[in-house]
């Protein structure tokens, strides 16, 4: 008896020396110390024994039972401390890898520009105002001395709502509704930034553009403020070695009117595709509001004069960046948006 305990004890505590896992543990745990466990069929064959014998038998036993627990103790430590330093290895973070980007997204080109055309005018004193894209006919046309039947209505051909109402074919309108919505107050100085609309398309022209609008009302407003403001807008918005002519011209709601050309910065003024070889690139219409649109919104001709002037925002940006074909604008193209 004494011998078969000794087996179990050194076969028993070997194999636990050599378990690599939890489960095999346990597995060992029952075959020796579990309730059919071989040390336990050991203990339980004592009452055969001669009585004089029991007490060293079952000290012995207890012994090893003790070694036994002990050692599978010791054992499941030292396997679960492995596992945890195994998983810990495994599951490191390189903290030295490059990181994935967040690609950062940046503003339109268009919205870039337009906020230079804003900030430029804010430092000269103009606020600015707002108005709808879908328009009535009476501020689009009327309100600007566009009587219904106006052969310069063909000029702005039109994405009509109804017959009253259709996409706003220029910015203009803001002119009428600030005035209205201000009379008398004087001076008015605005810019009215916004999309407009017209049946026009290619290099130069899209259905869907940018303007600015500009207004100045005040006592003895001239042509001489017109050309004062605009040329130093363009002096900050290009620098002096732009050139820049006005050339006369009509509007319906200005007298005089004059349109202002940039040299074209894509030939260099020799001509080309994009200034029609003219070497000239259109960039606004201006003039002295029309006495007849002054009245109509409420202000008295012969009291107060005024400017007014409408920029491409679009043909603004074409020249700033140097770009021939202004459809690239709206293509939605990364690789094209991503160099401004
Ligand atoms: N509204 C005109 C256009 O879109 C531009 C303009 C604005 C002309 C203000 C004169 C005064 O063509």
């Amino acid at each position: 008896m004494i011998e078969s305990i000794e087996k179990i004890r050194t076969t028993a505590i070997d194999k636990v020396a050599e378990a690599t896992s939890s489960e095999e543990l346990e597995k060992l745990r029952v075959q020796y110390l579990g309730k059919k466990g071989e040390l336990t069929q050991v203990l339980r064959g004592m009452g055969k024994l001669p009585p004089e014998e029991r007490p060293k038998v079952g000290q012995l036993a207890n012994q090893v039972r003790q070694e036994l627990e002990k050692a599978l103790q010791e054992a499941k430590e030292n396997l679960a401390r492995r596992e945890l330093a195994e998983r810990l290895k495994s599951e490191t973070i390189d903290v030295t890898l490059p990181g994935r980007p967040i690609r950062k997204g940046s503003r339109h080109p268009l919205y870039q520009i337009l906020n230079e055309i804003k900030d430029i005018f804010i430092g000269l004193g103009f606020d600015v105002a707002e108005g709808p894209e879908v328009e009535s006919d009476y501020y689009n046309f009327e309100a600007l001395n566009l009587p219904k039947d106006h052969p310069a209505r063909d000029m702005q051909d039109s994405f009509y709502i109804t017959p009253d109402v259709l996409l706003r074919t220029h910015t203009s309108p803001v002119q009428a509704r600030v005035m209205e919505s201000r009379k008398p107050e004087i001076p008015i100085r605005i810019i009215a930034p916004g999309k407009v609309y017209r049946r026009d398309d290619d290099a130069t022209h899209s259905p869907m553009f940018f303007q600015v609008e500009g207004l100045l009302i005040d006592k003895r407003v001239t042509f001489g403020d017109l050309k004062g403001t605009l040329m130093a807008f363009l002096k900050q918005m290009f620098g002096k070695e732009v050139g820049v002519r006005f050339r006369p011209s009509y509007f319906p709601f200005t007298e005089p009117s004059a349109e202002v050309d940039m040299s074209c910065v894509m030939c260099g003024g020799e001509g080309c595709r994009v200034c029609s070889q003219t070497g000239w690139l259109e960039i606004l219409g201006c003039g002295m509001v029309h006495p007849r649109v002054l009245s109509m919104s409420g202000y008295d001709p012969q009291e107060v004069s005024g400017f007014a002037f409408g920029l491409g925002v679009d043909r603004v940006a074409m020249l700033k960046y140097g770009i021939d074909d202004l459809r690239m604008f709206y293509d939605n193209d990364l690789r094209f948006l991503r160099q401004f």
